[in-house]
């Protein structure tokens, strides 16, 4: 701690703190039902959290920083949304009524609607427009407690459009006080101007797109949708294998509409995590299991799909798989930029605890993000916390369309 501490003096000039009166839901496994601590305090210096435990407790060197009284609310890790493709031209609300009338997805994707749709628009949309309108996503994000999103690519598929992307995503992390965290989603959809050539465009666009990204700063993962509708999984190899060449860590959207064997795949290149698993099998949930893969859980997909096939959650507890839950804001299958109806709709639809639901956001969100100072209140994280005007953290996945955040904590600025 005191290495760190004078290594970030230099930088940081944020106030020391100590947060009083509070009870914390830390989420640090092994420490009870959500890790709560009643009547705690917490102390923050240089933008971590140096201690928390009972108020009763403050060492003495935390005692005399200034406080801040929290009034007996509720302390949670700030939220993070680990999936996300927020950034993107034009809507499909059009789509959304062909669908209530009948229309399947799948089918909307292979009559050139669905990704490509948005591809299109994408294209035809200039940086400034696509930044102005992803600020306003992210803005209900971070009103909600979120201080991590996720942010994919894929609605580009051509260099150029691949990178303005990234560029936009970044731009949102710049301009806001939220860590942005990018995926490169080159094997997304096969463009039209590829129709039925799928590997042509993995070598000429997607592969050579990802380097640039990469060369240019813009990546922190690989991910890739391997389905019927998109990629094979001998495809998502070839992606996954430059991902591995260039350094960068690996995840998928794997088994949302069938089973191609894709989560395991994902394991076997030692995935973050593996994304949505509607029809993932037990086989698939061992596999992830063994590696250590996040099971990243979709609920507004299936709810906006209408799909019927749940993800086998009990095989996931069963075998001991971090779940996590996110939002999967993007125009199509899931227009949804609340992280707290995700956690809702992840205990209603989906079965998982209210625990589980803020484990998801939180801890194992961080995880399948790979980021490992984050999503836990405890000594040496992030003091990236949210404040609740709610008694109980049960409360935070209970209601529908309230939003109970009080105050956000960014690396210890209030
Ligand atoms: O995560 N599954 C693939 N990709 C997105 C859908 C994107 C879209 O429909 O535009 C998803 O659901
Ligand atoms: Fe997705």
């Amino acid at each position: 701690m005191t290495n760190f501490r004078q290594i970030k003096m230099a930088k940081s000039a944020l106030a020391d703190l100590l947060l009083t009166h509070a009870d914390l839901a830390t989420m640090e496994p092994g420490g009870g039902p959500y890790g709560l601590i009643a009547d705690a305090a917490i102390a923050i210096a240089d933008g971590r959290i140096a201690w928390r435990g009972p108020a009763s407790e403050v060492p003495a060197r935390w005692r005399g920083l200034p406080a801040r009284d929290l009034g007996g609310r509720l302390v949670t890790p700030a939220l993070i949304d680990c999936h996300t493709h927020l950034v993107f031209g034009g809507e499909r609300a059009l789509e959304f009524e062909l669908r209530l009338a009948g229309a399947g997805y799948e089918a909307i994707a292979r009559a050139g609607g669905g990704i490509v749709a948005t591809v299109m628009a994408t294209r035809a949309t200039d940086a400034e427009a696509l930044l102005a309108d992803a600020l306003k996503r992210a803005d209900a994000l971070i009103g909600e407690g979120v201080a991590v999103i996720e942010i994919k690519s894929g609605y580009g598929l051509d260099v150029d459009t691949e990178l303005k992307m990234l560029r936009v995503a970044r731009r949102i992390g710049q301009l806001r006080p939220v860590r942005v965290v990018t995926s490169f989603l080159g094997a997304h959809a096969i463009p039209p101007e590829y129709g039925g050539r799928a590997d042509a465009y993995l070598d000429a666009v997607c592969l050579p797109a990802m380097q640039a990204a990469h060369a240019a700063g813009l990546v922190d993962a690989v991910d890739g949708f391997c389905e019927g509708i998109a990629f094979s999984p001998a495809q998502i190899d070839k992606v996954f294998a430059k991902a591995k060449s260039l350094g960068l860590p690996v995840k998928l959207h794997a088994e949302q509409l069938s089973n191609l064997g894709a989560a395991a795949l994902a394991a076997r290149h030692g995935a973050l995590s593996a994304d949505h698993l509607e029809h993932l099998d037990e086989a698939g949930v061992a596999a992830l299991a063994r590696a250590g893969t996040v099971a990243t859980l979709l609920p507004g997909a299936f709810y906006t799909l209408r799909e019927t096939r749940l993800p086998p959650v009990e095989a996931l507890r069963r075998h001991g798989v971090a779940m996590a839950v996110a939002t999967d804001c993007n125009p199509g299958s899931s227009p949804l930029t609340s992280l707290l109806l995700a956690m809702n709709m992840a205990a209603t639809l989906f079965g998982l605890t209210p625990e589980e639901a803020l484990a998801g956001t939180t801890r194992n969100a961080a995880r399948a993000l790979g980021l490992g100072d984050r999503g836990m209140i405890a000594p040496g994280m992030r003091a990236d916390l949210a404040v609740w005007d709610a008694g109980h953290p049960r409360e935070l996945a209970y209601r529908i369309g309230f939003n109970p955040l009080h105050q956000r904590i960014f690396g210890g600025a209030t």
